[in-house]
């Protein structure tokens, strides 16, 4: 009963506050503004120090039952509390002196009223991080930059998206900010420890901080969601948690609040990959193997080799590192062939179309690793034995075949390769029948095939 009532003075705090504000600036301004002051006058400002400080004390009072109910830093509370015992101290002894009729010198009075208005703008300021928020004062000046996300995430973490962890680098990092203060090991309002994983999904007084797979449930999410002027909303003073906090979390635990989710699992539900795109700057795209690739562009010398007229190439990227190659001959040897030995890590396309190719030439391309792309259609020498060759090349995306002689057995070959996805058939020894058995076998491989 009595704490309730104690809570109930304490709720009046931020309104009997604004009584000494007024009060103590109005006062001051009379002594500054009014130049003959009469004893009236003097009267006036003395009874103005009087409810100064009383109103003050009432509001200290309150606010002391407020800071007692645990919602608020410490270390925030310490400098209100102790400027704002300053100020009530500071009205009080100046009454005093004025009722006793002590002369203040002008430049003694003028020292006073500055630091009266000092400790009231720190008392403020103080009382104001606390309900508002630290930066409440600046936020909202057009020219300040309000950050996108509370959560810091380093430009490292950031490009490394496929080793994020949900808890760890996106919820944790909130709850520290904005709830470990008041529920840690040592201090544990309700009862509720928020350091680690466990006692968080183990909960306080009222029961269990999380329940699996059901956020609403979930005390944790529940308290953060309320509305503000909720009583039990959290945090109960400074910045709640933003809606993108708030969705994050509930996206954690109904996926079952692991340790161990990965963020990347936001693939699979693109509302939230947006939110993860847009609020935290991570591109959770899927990268293809190029993407994925760091290769340094070849040398000038390297380059030499392919410099004459039977090649025509070019980069494919900006850093210049994968080469798109042509041969434009009628006849390629295999002395063209050794040629690019020396950059066949850089070629990622390679065009070898109606050159007379035979299959003893593609033995040369066995360790072209990066190649994603190869033509050598209308190249009647090559056949079945030549595919063999090409087997290894664990990149390659898209083979044209079209005017070889390769036959149905190639297909055996052919649907070993891992990454490959475009096949052209036409105009081969490969019969529709064997073509229609491959589809259905290797569904993500097109095959064109020209019937
Ligand atoms: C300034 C201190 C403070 C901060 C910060 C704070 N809390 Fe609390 N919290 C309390 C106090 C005091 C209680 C006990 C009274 C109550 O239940 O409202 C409590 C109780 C709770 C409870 C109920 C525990 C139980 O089992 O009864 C939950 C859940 C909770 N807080 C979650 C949070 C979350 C989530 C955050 C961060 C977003 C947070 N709190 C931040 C002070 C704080």
């Amino acid at each position: 009963m009595l704490i309730e009532f104690l809570d109930f003075l304490g709720s009046l705090h931020p309104l009997i506050v604004h009584l000494p504000i007024g009060i103590i600036l109005l006062t001051i301004a009379i002594d500054v503004f009014m130049r003959n002051k009469n004893n009236s006058v003097q009267r006036v400002i003395t009874m103005g120090w009087f409810f100064s400080f009383f109103s003050g004390l009432l509001a200290a009072l309150f606010g002391w039952f407020l800071g007692d109910n645990g919602y608020y830093f410490e270390s925030q509370i310490n400098i209100h509390r102790w400027s704002g015992i300053a100020f009530v101290g500071l009205c009080f002894i100046i009454w005093l002196l004025r009722y006793i009729n002590f002369r203040f010198s002008k430049s003694f009075n003028r020292s006073v009223n500055l630091t009266t208005i000092l400790l009231l703008m720190v008392t403020g300021h103080f009382g104001g991080e606390m309900t508002h928020g630290q930066n409440y004062l600046f936020e909202n000046l057009p020219y300040v930059q309000k950050k996108i996300s509370l959560i810091p995430l380093s430009e490292a973490k950031r490009s490394e998206t496929d080793s994020l962890f949900v808890y760890e680098d996106l919820v944790y990092p909130v709850l520290e900010e904005k709830c470990i203060a008041c529920h840690n090991q040592n201090r544990a309002y309700g009862g509720l420890n928020m350091s680690a994983l466990e006692s968080m999904v183990k909960g306080g007084n009222s029961g269990a901080g999380i329940q699996n797979g059901k956020p609403f449930e979930s005390l944790i999410y529940k308290r953060v969601s309320f509305p503000h002027d909720h009583p039990k909303f959290m945090p109960p003073s400074g910045v709640p948690l933003s809606y993108d906090q708030i969705v994050t979390l509930e996206w954690w635990i109904d996926n079952g609040a692991e340790k161990q989710m990965p963020v990347t699992l936001a693939r699979n539900d693109p509302k939230i990959q947006r939110l993860m795109e847009l609020q935290y700057g991570l591109d959770l795209r899927e990268k293809t193997y190029l993407e994925t690739l760091a290769l340094a562009s070849p040398t000038p010398e390297e380059l030499k080799p392919i410099q004459g007229e039977e090649f025509i190439w070019r980069f494919l990227n900006p850093e210049q590192s994968f080469l798109d190659l042509k041969f434009t001959k009628k006849e390629i040897e295999t002395n063209d062939l050794l040629k690019i030995q020396s950059i066949k890590k850089n070629i990622t396309w390679l065009n070898l179309t109606d050159c007379m190719l035979n299959d003893n030439h593609l033995s040369y391309l066995i360790d072209f690793s990066n190649l994603t792309r190869l033509k050598i259609q209308k190249n009647p020498l090559v056949t079945n034995k030549g595919m063999e060759a090409l087997q290894n090349l664990e990149n390659l995306t898209e083979l044209n075949l079209y005017g070889t002689r390769v036959s149905n057995a190639a297909l055996n070959t052919l649907g070993q390769m891992e990454s490959l996805k475009k096949l052209f058939l036409w105009n081969t020894r490969i019969t529709a029948k064997a073509i229609a058995d491959f589809k259905a076998q290797h569904p993500d491989i097109e095959v064109i095939a020209g019937f």
